[in-house]
């Protein structure tokens, strides 16, 4: 199996598309929207968009950036630093039905001049050296297993000085994890690994290390609102991740949290950057 068999066999249902429409229909939105209506279902990571804001800031994003989202999903933080930011942003992913998925919504928020989407593999960047200014990776990590040969290829894409942010879900603790789990069916999907890890892939590629920011206080109320919320409106929202995580999100999204709550994992930002020439 590829990695991109067995990725789609977690992330892709298929139907994606249709719900998003179905959602959108049921809310009364037609395009063009903002692109702001779809940061429930597309930040697909603890806390989305108000994860995303502060994780974005610390990029220091102008308008005349080059950007790469590395592992982009249906591409709501791409379309944010762009949106907010004026900066070009190229997002990458290996998931075929998000790519299709994120161009469409790309398309309805107008946004196809500045957000450029593509499929493909974080391990391997068709870019040339030194073409981005800054790169960021949300919640992907977990997938990928040689976080050595991932840090590298985005110090050679990155120019001097270019700046480089992690949030990904990381193992703090010791123990096992229980699946599914959002990034992962089965534990043979996933590369949970330390923050100590990365930071040690990151300073191997030649980064310097700026920041670790520990979000567990901030992913534990979170997910208490977010469960406040669902009981409160008595369901789903029309739109969210349960369209993108399926029948299993309930377990999924339990599993994870348990696991944050034991202290077994954290969701945790690194940010670093290459020195200048
Ligand atoms: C949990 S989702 C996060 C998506 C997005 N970053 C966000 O925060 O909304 C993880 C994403 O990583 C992508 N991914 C995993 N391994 C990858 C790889 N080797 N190359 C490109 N994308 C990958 C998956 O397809 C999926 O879209």
């Amino acid at each position: 199996m590829t990695d991109r068999d067995d990725l789609a066999s977690h992330y892709a249902t298929g139907h994606l598309l249709d719900r998003i429409k179905q959602g959108c229909a049921a809310l009364g939105l037609a395009p063009p929207m903002e692109p702001d209506v779809f940061a429930p279902v597309d930040e697909f990571h603890i806390g989305g968009r108000a994860a995303t804001v502060p994780f974005i800031d610390a990029l220091q994003v102008t308008k005349d950036s080059r950007v790469l989202d590395l592992g982009c999903g249906l591409g709501g933080p791409a379309r944010y630093v762009a949106a907010q930011t004026g900066a070009h942003v190229t997002g990458i992913d290996l998931t075929e039905e998000f790519i299709d998925t994120a161009k469409a919504l790309t398309e309805w928020t107008g946004l196809t001049e500045r957000v450029h989407l593509l499929m493909g593999s974080v391990m391997g960047l068709p870019f040339e050296d030194r073409s981005m200014d800054a790169a960021y990776m949300i919640h992907v990590g977990m997938n990928i297993p040689d976080k050595a040969g991932l840090t590298r290829e985005v110090a050679r894409v990155l120019k001097p000085g270019g700046r480089f942010a992690i949030y990904d879900v990381m193992q703090i603790g010791v123990g096992d994890m229980a699946y599914p789990a959002p990034w992962a069916s089965e534990a043979d999907q996933s590369a949970l690994a330390t923050p100590e890890l990365y930071e040690d892939a990151l300073t191997d590629a030649g980064f310097d290390l700026q920041d670790r920011i520990d979000r567990t206080g901030f992913a534990r109320d979170f997910f208490a609102n977010l469960a406040a919320a669902q009981t409160r409106a008595n369901g789903s929202p029309p739109l969210g991740l349960h369209l993108v995580m399926g029948e299993t999100t309930a377990l999924k999204l339990r599993n994870m949290v348990s696991h944050i709550h034991t202290g077994l994992i954290a969701p945790i930002e690194l940010h670093a950057r290459l020195p200048t020439d």
